[in-house]
């Protein structure tokens, strides 16, 4: 029989650290998918890097190459041109256009590196959350993987993993502990929604 495998994209807007452990993870037969494509927003990210090494498509697609209808109609283009089953942001720094995520409701998802809904929202990304979650105090941050909606990072959660910051001395070592625990638990989560465990339908 040929089943046909289960495939996910992946939107990244920087270095593409949990796209690689994405890959890592289907390499090491943890995660049972292939990845369609790549889409990046900024030419020179490391994801874009990291997925032509792999032979994955790596497409650039930016605002500020199209004018917006135009972007939204080629993101379509490529989205009905690969078919993918689910959208990964990891790192993706733009706003889902209404229409995209009309047409992949529920087939979205993100990572945040907080526990959401605390540091969440417009301008909470990358360093500024952790910024405001070490100025804060508080003892424990953590990872969430949620589904992706019109608001940015009010879709139904699915995932949240605590992480002890006490011994955090700097925003970046909270970074950096976050992190470690994002690469081991998107490939996890991504695994779940595949086999059916977690399900992304209200
Ligand atoms: C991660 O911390 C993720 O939670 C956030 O953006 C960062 C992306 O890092 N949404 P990378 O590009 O995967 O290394």
């Amino acid at each position: 029989m040929n089943l046909q495998r289960f495939r996910i994209c992946v939107f990244a807007s920087g270095r593409g650290s949990n796209l690689q452990a994405i890959i890592n993870a289907i390499e090491e037969k943890r995660l049972d998918c292939e990845i369609a494509f790549v889409l990046s927003n900024n030419s020179d990210s490391g994801a874009l890097e990291i997925a032509r090494k792999k032979n994955i498509p790596a497409i650039h697609l930016s605002e500020k190459v199209f004018h917006k209808n135009s972007f939204e109609e080629s993101l379509i283009d490529v989205l009905d041109e690969f078919k993918p089953d689910l959208i990964v942001l990891a790192g993706y720094m733009k706003l889902i256009p209404e229409s995209i995520i009309k047409k992949y409701r529920n087939r979205m998802i993100n990572i945040h590196p907080a526990l959401l809904p605390k540091y969440g929202g417009k301008g909470m990304y990358g360093m500024n959350v952790h910024r405001a979650v070490y100025e804060s105090g508080d003892k424990f941050s953590g990872v969430t993987i949620h589904i992706v909606n019109e608001n940015y990072d009010e879709g139904k959660i699915l995932f949240q993993k605590k992480v002890d910051i006490s011994d955090c001395a700097s925003p970046e070592e909270i970074a950096e502990k976050v992190l470690l625990i994002e690469h081991s638990v998107y490939p996890e989560v991504i695994q779940s929604i595949i086999t059916g465990k977690i399900k992304l339908e209200d």
